[in-house]
């Protein structure tokens, strides 16, 4: 792993510890970099009221645009699993919204780790281009007016 893939790893690793989830016990942490070199972590947080809870992608991702970030650039991921977790789907359409050129470092139990990219977890992703160019006034697919 890189030097900076080694301090983003680290801010994930710290967010982590964060993490409110007392319903699961899974705890995850994630750490971006943005397009202007900040790094912005998050953790996921749960609710009594199981479906307002929040994965720590998002968290993260979320953190960074509201604190004025446009793009990321890189993202890590840090679990205690025994093997591999990948981003679920909701935290993949927000990645390929906010991250789809980052490299992705999924790390789980003992440090092991591998490496991904948005791209390849977000194939064909649904984008803001698919809608911009449709007719707004076809309704029925065909453009025949
Ligand atoms: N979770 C994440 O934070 N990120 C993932 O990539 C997968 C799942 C969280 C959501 C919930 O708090 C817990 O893990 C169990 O689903």
């Amino acid at each position: 792993m890189s030097a900076g893939r080694d301090e983003l790893v680290a801010r994930a690793r710290a967010a982590r510890k964060h993490a409110h989830c007392p319903f699961s016990g899974f705890a995850v942490g994630c750490a971006v970099r943005t397009a202007d070199g900040r790094i912005f972590g998050g953790a996921n947080i749960e609710n009594a009221s199981f479906n307002l809870g929040l994965c720590a992608e998002r968290v993260a991702i979320f953190s960074a645009i509201a604190q004025g970030a446009r793009e990321i650039r890189a993202v890590a991921v840090v679990t205690g699993a025994d093997h591999p977790v990948y981003p679920c789907g909701g935290c993949r359409q927000i990645l390929a919204e906010f991250a789809p050129r980052a490299g992705v470092t999924l790390v789980w139990r003992d440090g092991q780790s591998l490496e991904t990219t948005v791209a390849a977890l977000v194939p064909h992703a649904f984008v803001t281009g698919d809608f911009a160019a449709s007719d707004p006034a076809d309704r029925d697919g065909d453009d025949g007016g």
